[in-house]
């Protein structure tokens, strides 16, 4: 779909159907929806009258214009109650609206600025998120299905505003919107592709094309640089699989040469079957999944290369398969990481944070900092937190707060747990440094303080994406299956830091 604003009169632009709104409680609409309204003879505020159109949020009202307007139909989208409105729904009303319009057959579709008007917003932002709206809820995974869709696409969206001096700003708006929101659903198509299209090798493919086609520097380290480099938590996990393991680094450079990079690290796991440990058959296929942080890592990456902001940042990925293989690891294996330390293997599905352990080593020798990694990490935090939101903890409280603030900027939820130093106690061993599970407590809080053991004294803050990761119902912009969780967030996290570099 093509996204391009013009300056103009909706009732005016001539296409197969007009997206305009109200809030709830409105009896007679003003603004765009008010003109619409009048050239329609008042059917808009007629329906109002009569309680079919009430303005709640996401409500579709469709109503054909039989020559009395340029485009054909109109529908007129519920904002819901104004004080309650915010950018993120701009994103879901524009969601619902589109996939309506697609089901209905419209090829062409011109929209006003919801929020824009008398929802007071920021225009830039406001078009940013009616733009990421419409990409994120058009969104399809139908690669492996030969059958037709029922459904046609919208070819063209053209986002009309009255005020010609504001041109320049909107398509700036679109244009970010558009890059954040293909990336997402890079990373959605990443992440739901099953894993026999999907190894470490896949994965690795991927994010070399999306180097080369943008520009950024690559490299893959291969199980012989894992040895020499002494990366046994990592080569571990691999031992299972007849799979190579693969170990992603890219990077882009839009900062001074001397300034230390921003490191993001997202797990790569492209099937947890659990290993030795094996996870119970029910629901297992959703374990393709296991790599969403390692595809939202490699899709910010691409995003970050487009719109080059002036920082300097790189992202790695320890790609393996999880599989109970003839040599794989056992309940009881010690294991030796890249900065020495040993790790009892209490659970062998527990593999997440062994790979990790070595990734975040790797990221500190390569000095990058802060570190951001990415993970579906947990159970625990999909018990806890739900699949609403990401659970965060970090090292540093300031850090913490941006990761948060980056995320609250992208809608997407991230919630704090604590790092209290009580929490270590469950991961002593008796035979090694640490062991890799703290039993069944705290399970998300002792993952993370796992991790801590290796990120030391750097920066870092490590975000569970086990709960929004892969969603199971339709919730307005995001689809059934892989959500790309994380890489609007990360992105903003690189623009909001490349802000405070020094100039
Ligand atoms: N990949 C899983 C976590 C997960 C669970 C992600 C559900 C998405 C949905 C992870 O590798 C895992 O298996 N974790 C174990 C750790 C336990 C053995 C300490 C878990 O959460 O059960
Ligand atoms: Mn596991
Ligand atoms: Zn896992």
């Amino acid at each position: 779909m093509e996204i391009k604003v013009i300056s103009g009169d909706i009732t005016e632009t001539k296409v197969d159907a007009v997206i305009v709104n109200l809030f709830e409680g409105v009896e007679h609409p003003g603004g765009a929806t008010g003109a619409v309204d009048q050239a329609l003879g008042g059917i808009i505020g007629q329906l109002i009258g009569e309680g079919e159109i009430k303005g709640k949020l996401n409500e579709i009202t469709l109503i054909h214009t039989i020559g009395k307007m340029e485009a054909e139909r109109v529908v007129v989208v519920g904002l819901g109650k104004q004080e309650k409105f915010t950018y993120d729904s701009v994103r879901g009303v524009m969601a619902v609206a589109c996939r309506f319009l697609r089901k209905v057959g419209a090829k062409r579709v011109a929209t006003i600025i919801h929020g824009a008007g008398a929802g007071g917003m920021d225009m830039e932002r406001a078009v940013q998120a009616l733009t990421e709206g419409s990409i994120l809820g058009l969104y399809t995974f139908r690669k492996h299905v030969t059958k037709e869709p029922e459904h046609g696409e919208i070819e063209e969206m053209i986002v009309v505003d009255r005020d010609e001096s504001k041109l320049p700003l909107l398509e700036r708006g679109i244009n970010r919107g558009s890059v954040l929101a293909e990336a997402t659903n890079y990373a959605r198509d990443m992440t739901n592709e099953p894993a026999n299209y999907m190894t470490p090798s896949d994965l690795a493919e991927a994010a070399r094309s999306v180097a080369a086609e943008r520009g950024l520097g690559f490299d893959v380290l291969e199980r012989e640089d894992m040895e020499k480099l002494g990366m046994g938590a990592l080569l571990g996990v691999a031992q299972g699989s007849k799979q190579p393991p693969k170990f992603i680094v890219m990077s882009y450079r839009g900062g001074d040469s001397t300034a230390t990079p921003l490191g993001f690290i997202g797990k790569g796991i492209t099937f947890d079957s659990g290993g030795i440990s094996i996870k119970p058959s029910e629901g297992m296929d959703e374990m393709k999944g296991d790599m969403a942080g390692g595809a939202a890592v490699i899709a910010a990456m691409r995003a970050i290369a487009e719109l080059k902001p002036k920082i300097n940042v790189t992202g790695l990925v320890p790609a393996t398969e999880n599989l109970p293989g003839g040599a794989a690891l056992k309940p009881g294996d010690v294991l030796r990481a890249m900065n020495g330390k040993t790790i009892e293997v209490a659970n062998t599905d527990a593999e997440g944070r062994l790979i990790l352990a070595d990734a975040i080593c790797y990221a500190r020798k390569l000095g990058l900092a802060p570190l951001v990694d990415v993970a579906t990490l947990t159970g625990a935090c999909l018990v806890a937190l739900g699949d609403i939101c990401t659970g965060a903890l970090g090292n540093d409280q300031e850090l913490v707060a941006k990761v948060i603030k980056a995320g609250d900027e992208a809608g997407e939820k991230i919630w704090q747990l604590p790092m209290y130093e009580e929490y270590k106690e469950q991961n002593k061993s008796e035979v090694a440094d640490v062991k890799n599970t703290g039993g069944r407590y705290a399970g998300a809080i002792t993952a993370a303080q796992f991790l801590a053991e290796f990120s030391e004294d750097t920066p870092w803050v490590h975000l569970d994406i086990a709960g929004p990761s892969f969603i199971k119902k339709e919730q307005t912009y995001l689809i059934k299956g892989a959500t790309g969780v994380a890489v609007r967030t990360l992105v903003n996290v690189a623009l909001a830091l490349a802000e405070e570099q020094p100039k």
